[in-house]
C-alpha cells in the first residue's frame, strides 16, 4: 500500500513503551500515515519517552532536539514528545524544545487520534497531560505484524500505587488500573491468529492484577491465557516481592505454558535502605520468597533489578546487596546507579553518594554477577533445553563458522530466557525445538537440535 504521509516513532524506555508505540503506530495508520524507516522520510516524528533516570530523559531531549534545524527546512514537519517525560514536563518541554508541536502525556494516548487531526489541520503547540478514565487499548492491526515476530508484549495494567521513594512511575503513569480479562484474552487470541507464539504480560506489579477492580486474580488470568490455542509460552513482568503469592507460585508450577522464569526486583539487600525505599519487605523475607519459588519450581531462572548508591547507602549496606546476590544466584540482573528524580521523595533524602563511588559499586556488582551468570550458563551445558525459535541470527557465532555445513544459524530462547544459537536449515521461527547445549558463553548458549533431519547432521 502507498501512503501520502509517513510517521517515524522512536521509543525509549521499558517494554510498556514498546507496546504503547505499537499502538500509537496503529492510530497513525488509521489516520493515513504509513510507517517510515527513517526520520528523513517522515512527515510526523514521535519520540515515546522515559523518565526513569536522568540519562533516559536526556536521550529524549537530544533525539527531539535534532529536528529543530530540519523544521526550518521543512516547516510542515510535525514533532511529538509522547509518554513519561511528556507527562512530567507538560508545557515546560517547550523551553528546551521550542519547535515541538505536541506534548502527549501518558494518559492522553487515547486522545492521540484527535490531536493528529488538529495537527494536520495546522494547529501547533498542543499540550495534553490531562487524565483519562479509559485504558489505551488500540487493537493491533496489520502494521503490528509486518515484522513477522514470534513474541509480543501485552499490557494488562497501567500505572502504579507503590510509591517506592526513588521512582517516578506513580507520578508519570498515574494510579494502578487493570484491563478487563475479556479485552486481554481477545487481544491475545488475535495475536495467536497472526502467528504469535509467546506473549509477555506486562504491568508494574502484575501480582496485584484485578485486586482494585474486584476481578479475577493474576494466577487465574494466567490460567485463562494458557487456554488460548497456539500460544505456546507465557511470560510476565514485573512481580513485586511483597505481593508474590503462593497462589501465583503454584500456578507457575502447574501451568506448562508459563515459563520457569521469574523477574523479582529486589533493589537492595540492606534492610535499612529497603525501608527508606518503601519496598515493604526485608532481605530475609525476600530470601524466603525466593526459597518458596525454588522449592516449588526447582529449575526456576531468576532475574532482578538492583539500585546502587541510593542516598545514604554505606559500604556495609552495599555489601548486604552483594551478599544477597551471592545467596540467590540470579541468572541475570539489571543494575542501575541511583539517579535523582525531582518528583520522587528520595531526591530530598540526605547523604547523596558520590558519583564515582556509585560507579565503583555498580561495576563491582556487575563483574560479580558476570561470574555467576557464566557459571549458571555452564551448568546447562550437556542438558537438552526446549527453545522457542525467534529467527535467523544476525551475527554468526565462531562455532557456526568453524563446525557446521549449514547455511543458517538460528536463534531462540530457553524457558529461562537465555539466548540459544544453533545451526539448522529447516527449523523456522515459531518452532519449539529440543536443543542439546554444547557451549556456554557469558551472554548466550550454543547447541544442536536433537531432531535435526538426518541429511542435515
Ligand atoms: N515496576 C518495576 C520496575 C520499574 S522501573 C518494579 O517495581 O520493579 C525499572 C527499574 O528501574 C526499577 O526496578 C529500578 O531498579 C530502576 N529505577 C527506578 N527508579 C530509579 C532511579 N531513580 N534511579 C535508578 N534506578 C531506578
Ligand atoms: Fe516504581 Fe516501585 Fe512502582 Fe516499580 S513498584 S514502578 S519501582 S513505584
Ligand atoms: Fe520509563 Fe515510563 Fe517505563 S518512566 S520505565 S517508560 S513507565
Amino acid at each position: 500500500m502507498h501512503y501520502k504521509r509517513y510517521a517515524y516513532i522512536h521509543t525509549i524506555g521499558c517494554q510498556m513503551n514498546v507496546v504503547d508505540s505499537e499502538k500509537l503506530t496503529t492510530v497513525l495508520n488509521a489516520r493515513g500515515f504509513g510507517y517510515a524507516r527513517d526520520p528523513d522520510q517522515a512527515d510526523i516524528i514521535v519520540c515515546n519517552t522515559c523518565a526513569i533516570r536522568h540519562k533516559a530523559e536526556e536521550k529524549a531531549f537530544s533525539f527531539l532536539g535534532q529536528f529543530a534545524r530540519e523544521k526550518l527546512k521543512r516547516p510542515g514537519l510535525i514533532t511529538v514528545m509522547a509518554g513519561c517525560v511528556a507527562q512530567q514536563e507538560g508545557k515546560k518541554a517547550f523551553k528546551r524544545l521550542p519547535h515541538l508541536d505536541l506534548v502527549l502525556g501518558t494518559q492522553a494516548f487515547s486522545r492521540f487520534s484527535r490531536h493528529i487531526d488538529a495537527l494536520t489541520s495546522g494547529q501547533r503547540k498542543i499540550v495534553d497531560i490531562g487524565p483519562s478514565d479509559v485504558i489505551f487499548e488500540a487493537m493491533p492491526d496489520d502494521t503490528g505484524f509486518a515484522e513477522n515476530k514470534v513474541s509480543k508484549f501485552v499490557t494488562i495494567m497501567q500505572g502504579c500505587d507503590n510509591f517506592c521513594t526513588y521512582c517516578v512511575v506513580p507520578y508519570v503513569r498515574g494510579r494502578e488500573k487493570s484491563r478487563s480479562q475479556e479485552s486481554i484474552v481477545n487481544e491475545i487470541r488475535l495475536l495467536a491468529d497472526n502467528g504469535i507464539r509467546e506473549i509477555t504480560l506486562l504491568g508494574q506489579n502484575v501480582n496485584s492484577y484485578g485486586i482494585k477492580e474486584g476481578g479475577i486474580s493474576f494466577a487465574e488470568l494466567l490460567e485463562k491465557v494458557a487456554q488460548i490455542d497456539n500460544i505456546r509460552r507465557i511470560r510476565f513482568a514485573t512481580s513485586h516481592p511483597k505481593d508474590l503469592s503462593d497462589e501465583l507460585i503454584q500456578a507457575m508450577a502447574c501451568l506448562e505454558k508459563v515459563c520457569n522464569h521469574l523477574h523479582l526486583p529486589v533493589q537492595s539487600g540492606s534492610d535499612r535502605i529497603l525501608k527508606k525505599m518503601n519496598r515493604g519487605y526485608t532481605k530475609d523475607t525476600y530470601l524466603s520468597r525466593v526459597d518458596a519459588v525454588k522449592t516449588a519450581i526447582p529449575d526456576i531462572a531468576l532475574s532482578t533489578d538492583i539500585i546502587v548508591g541510593f542516598p545514604s547507602e554505606t559500604l556495609p549496606d552495599f555489601n548486604e546487596t552483594m551478599d544477597l546476590v551471592a545467596r540467590v544466584g540470579f541468572d541475570s540482573i539489571f543494575a542501575f546507579a541511583y539517579s535523582d528524580r525531582s518528583s520522587a521523595p528520595a531526591a530530598k533524602f540526605s547523604g547523596p553518594v558520590d558519583e564515582r563511588e556509585k560507579m565503583d559499586r555498580l561495576n563491582q556488582l556487575l563483574a560479580f554477577q558476570d561470574t555467576i551468570t557464566l557459571k549458571k550458563n555452564q551448568q546447562i551445558t550437556g542438558q537438552v533445553v526446549e527453545i522457542l525459535v525467534e529467527g535467523i541470527s544476525t551475527r554468526q557465532h565462531d562455532k557456526f563458522v568453524k563446525t557446521t555445513r549449514h547455511t543458517r544459524q538460528m536463534t531462540g530462547r530457553s524457558p529461562g530466557n537465555k539466548i540459544v544459537h544453533f545451526p539448522s536449515d529447516t527449523i523456522a521461527a515459531g518452532d519449539l525445538v529440543n536443543i542439546k547445549i554444547e557451549n556456554a558463553y557469558p551472554h548466550s548458549l550454543w547447541g544442536r537440535p536433537l531432531e535435526q533431519p538426518s541429511h542435515e547432521k
